[in-house]
């Protein structure tokens, strides 16, 4: 059984310290990826409290809605299409400061303000995205890039 996630207070860059061995420790206990991937989604929620935290799985021509904390999303979403369309094209992360200023945003809540996505790349491929949504404009920065590609790398992907 889990223990409860300890949330941690500081600075972003002390939450993440604090965050990222106990993802570890979730995951090292678990094979079953959809299980990983929600508790991941969970744990980042709790944590920082954003609107929204979930996957986008690549499923042929589509990115599917996996695992996530939050409102209810849009399920599919094509290659290229929107910040996460865009992030498994480029197979980079991507960093919204304004979603408003993005061309081809997909705005799945109106709440919505700011925005990383994440790619999760394995054999050079990208398998799913990481993406994560604000209700404050300008919410991430390198920091939350350095940290959320260092819990994506975590994943042991099937
Ligand atoms: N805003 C995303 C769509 C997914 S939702 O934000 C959960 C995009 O433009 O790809």
């Amino acid at each position: 059984m889990a223990e409860d996630l300890h949330i941690s207070v500081g600075t972003k860059e002390e939450q993440y310290q604090a965050l990222l061995p106990q993802i570890r420790g979730l995951l090292e206990g678990e094979a079953d990826l959809i299980a990983n991937l929600a508790n991941i989604a969970g744990a980042l929620k709790e944590q920082f409290g954003w609107l929204w935290v979930g996957f986008y799985i690549v499923r042929e021509e589509e990115l599917v809605l996996g695992p996530f904390q939050g409102p209810v999303a849009c399920t599919r979403i094509r290659y290229g299409k929107g910040v996460c369309g865009t992030s498994w094209k480029e197979a980079a992360t991507l960093i919204v400061p304004d979603v408003e200023q993005f061309p081809g945003h997909i705005a799945c809540s109106s709440l919505s303000k700011s925005e990383i996505v994440v790619p999760v790349i394995r054999d050079k491929i990208v398998k799913a995205v990481l993406d994560v949504d604000s209700t404050a404009l300008n919410e991430f920065d390198a920091i939350d890039q350095r940290y959320l590609e260092a819990i994506i790398a975590l994943i042991s992907w099937p």
